[in-house]
């Protein structure tokens, strides 16, 4: 092995200039991506978590410049569910033997603390581990979900750069987006987060220390996807990021945080036909399948080329299991919380 990545196999510990010259060089990837995988399968096992991902509101507040949900899309055409259309989805889910569902909405303040609460009250119903994704919050948002028996948040910090930052999310500030981890992480969530690659202008440097970040922060997931451009987005004509790149920030991710949930995203399989399977043999340990009902699904459109857009809840999950069967891995049939999270 590489002494470099035989040095991030055996202490887990990269500097910044050995992660720059990981991402700057290509002529390490294979090892990299091996030493990825061995790191899963020495600290996690086979086991691939599955959860069940609900797109119940296209509806957002922001603008990032990045995705097709902006405030400024008058394109996409716009829709909400209400609590029974979202039991529904879960029970699909759950139907298939799903033990998580992922609840993911644009920043829709239509979804008071109370709906959510009794949102959260009829999953738990369902003995299902629950994970939000409604972007931020405020510190007494969050407690009210977690006491509603909410388990988990994702909250991708994006870039750490904070120039991009700025440029990417306009009136968005990236301290108060660090602040709402902070607070996840107080409140005792399993923490996900994660971030962009290959947005314009980011350099190796900043992606260096996005991993840094997220090593430091100690999250207990983090999802890495690569950029796509959206033609209904001000970033339609900037080059889409790349896989490679991306799975090696995945990989490294791995090698950094050995114990953390890390999806195979969707991103990656729209930019590359088989991205799900590399990514589950680059360190990579969980599937989202998307359980949103078609009509809908096809409007969530956050990027052009989603895939699974034309497949209903049922072919979509069928179609994950057998991948995963295929490349001799199992399908985890516990809630898949994460090595790194403690009760408190
Ligand atoms: N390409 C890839 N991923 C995107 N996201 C938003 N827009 C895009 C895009 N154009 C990601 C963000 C967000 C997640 C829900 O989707 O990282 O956190
Ligand atoms: Fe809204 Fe999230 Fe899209 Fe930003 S990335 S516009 S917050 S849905």
């Amino acid at each position: 092995m590489n002494s470099l990545i035989e040095k991030a196999f055996s202490s887990n510990i990269l500097e910044k200039d050995e992660i720059v010259f990981l991402l700057q060089n290509d002529f390490l990837n294979a090892e990299l991506f091996d030493a990825a995988d061995k790191t899963r399968k020495k600290n996690i096992g086979n086991k691939v978590h599955l959860r069940g991902l609900i797109e119940f509101s296209n509806i957002c507040a922001k603008n990032c410049r990045y995705c097709g949900l902006r405030c400024s899309n008058k394109k996409l055409e716009r829709y909400r569910l209400n609590t029974k259309n979202i039991i529904e989805c879960a029970q699909k889910a759950k139907n298939h033997g799903i033990k998580t569902v992922v609840l993911q909405s644009g920043e829709d303040s239509f979804y008071s603390i109370e709906t959510m609460q009794e949102i959260i009250h009829n999953l738990k119903k369902l003995n299902l581990a629950i994970t939000l994704s409604l972007g931020e919050k405020t510190y007494e948002e969050y407690k009210a979900y977690k006491e509603a028996g909410a388990n988990r948040y994702l909250l991708r910090i994006e870039t750490t750069d904070p120039i991009l930052y700025k440029k990417m999310h306009p009136k968005m500030n990236l301290n108060n987006r660090i602040t709402c981890l902070k607070n996840l992480k107080e409140l005792n969530y399993e923490v996900g987060s994660g971030c962009l690659v290959g947005l314009p202008n980011q350099s190796l440097n900043s992606l260096a220390n996005d991993l840094l970040f997220l090593q430091n922060l100690q999250v207990d997931m983090a999802g890495i996807g690569p950029f796509i451009a959206n033609p209904d987005t001000p970033l339609a004509k900037e080059p889409n990021g790349s896989f490679i790149l991306a799975l090696k920030i995945m990989a490294i991710m791995r090698l950094l945080l050995p114990k953390i949930n890390i999806p195979a995203t969707t991103s990656m399989e729209t930019l590359n036909k088989n991205g799900q399977i590399i990514a589950l043999q680059s360190g990579a340990n969980v599937i989202m399948p998307n359980v949103t009902k078609i009509n809908y699904r096809k409007k969530y459109i956050i990027y052009p080329g989603k895939t699974g857009i034309e497949q209903n809840e049922e072919e979509t999950i069928l179609s994950v299991k057998s991948k995963i069967k295929n490349i001799g891995r199992e399908i985890s049939t516990n809630f898949g919380t994460s090595k790194t999270w403690k009760a408190k």
